[in-house]
């Protein structure tokens, strides 16, 4: 379940008597002149069960919003079982919430990062659909925009970074770090970054080639899965170079993402100067992620102890320029 609300606005789902489960939005969310097709609640007093407001497939309009507003309500309510009809909503609407004023930076990463590990997961789902991939590249152009225009936007998203592993989660994450560091690292052309976003947020796609089985798996691999496993940034590539929108540049990134320095990575062992600047970005960032994120294996461990780990065991595997500014701006994630 994602947390769509700011902290510092009140709220925890609530269930109902019947077993319903509501979870909090923000009215500020809701775009006027937007069709809203999930149901509508409001919570007459707090510890009440929400009730149904407005129907789905209705007109969300500035009367509506201005009534709520009247009776001082910022906060509706929807069914948890029409969570992914609002965060595809949000992702439509992303564009428009992202640069609105009037919503706070924490509900803005709750809402992105809701909205992006929804859309991963269908992308996976249906690696195939050009729908899907074109809608995953205006995510990465809305994210991309935002993180550029506002300074500390990276912070906020960090914040709200999940620390349960999941493809899609991993998938956001690694996307969100991998973009920010090229800022750091001097990739300042929104166009460029937002190529390379492209790249880093469908670099694992290939996974859902993959049977859940080896993913989830809780044990080690056996031979034979594990050449399966490693398979993945080739079957990714494929997809994606098949799918025919991603740049030669950003599908280096998928296939290329598991290489190591000193050679001896998959799936090409490749090593030095065979791996571009973009893959040696998107690799620290997805060890990192994979690391500081729980399992069904093992906890997670935390940024401190990870880029320790990182800098004792793997220094020779990472492009070590790229490596000491990601250390930086993991500690000092608001600064530039
Ligand atoms: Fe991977
Ligand atoms: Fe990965």
């Amino acid at each position: 379940m994602l947390a769509i609300m700011s902290a510092t606005q009140a709220t925890s789902p609530v269930r109902s008597a019947s077993g319903a489960v509501f979870l909090p939005i923000q009215l500020e969310s809701l775009r006027v002149d937007t069709v809203t097709d999930f149901e509508l609640y409001v919570q007459p007093h707090a510890g009440d069960a929400p009730v149904l407001y407005r129907g789905n497939g209705l007109p969300f309009t500035d009367d509506v919003r201005g009534r709520l507003a009247e009776n001082g309500i910022e906060c509706l309510y929807i069914l948890s079982a029409e969570e992914a009809a609002y965060l595809r909503y949000m992702e439509s609407n992303l564009a428009a919430i992202l640069t609105d004023d009037h919503i706070d930076k924490e509900a803005k990463s709750n809402i992105l990062y809701g909205s992006a590990q929804n859309l991963v997961k269908e992308v996976m789902l249906d690696p195939r659909s050009g729908e899907a991939i074109q809608r995953s590249q205006e995510l990465v152009e809305n994210t991309v925009n935002y993180l550029f225009a506002e300074k500390d936007a990276f912070e906020h998203l960090l914040k709200v970074t999940s620390f349960d592993y999941y493809t899609y989660t991993h998938s956001v994450n690694v996307f969100v770090f991998s973009v920010s560091l090229a800022q750091r690292i001097g990739m300042n052309d929104v166009a460029t970054l937002r190529e390379f976003g492209d790249g880093t947020l469908l670099h694992d796609i290939g996974k859902s080639m993959l049977d859940p089985a080896i993913i989830n798996c809780r044990g080690r691999l056996t031979e034979a899965q594990w050449a399966l496993m490693k398979m993945h940034p080739v079957y990714g590539y494929e997809i994606l170079k098949d799918n025919g929108k991603l740049t030669d540049r950003a599908l280096d990134v998928v296939r290329h993402h598991h290489e190591k320095i000193r050679g001896g990575g998959y799936p090409d062992n490749l090593s030095g100067a065979g791996i571009s600047s973009w893959t040696r970005i998107c690799t620290i960032c997805d060890i990192f992620d994979a690391l500081t994120t729980q399992r069904s294996y093992k906890p997670a461990m935390n940024s401190f102890p990870a880029l320790r780990l990182m800098k004792d065991e793997m220094a020779p595997d990472l492009d070590p320029d790229f490596f000491r500014i990601f250390v930086d701006m993991m500690g000092n994630p608001g600064g530039h």
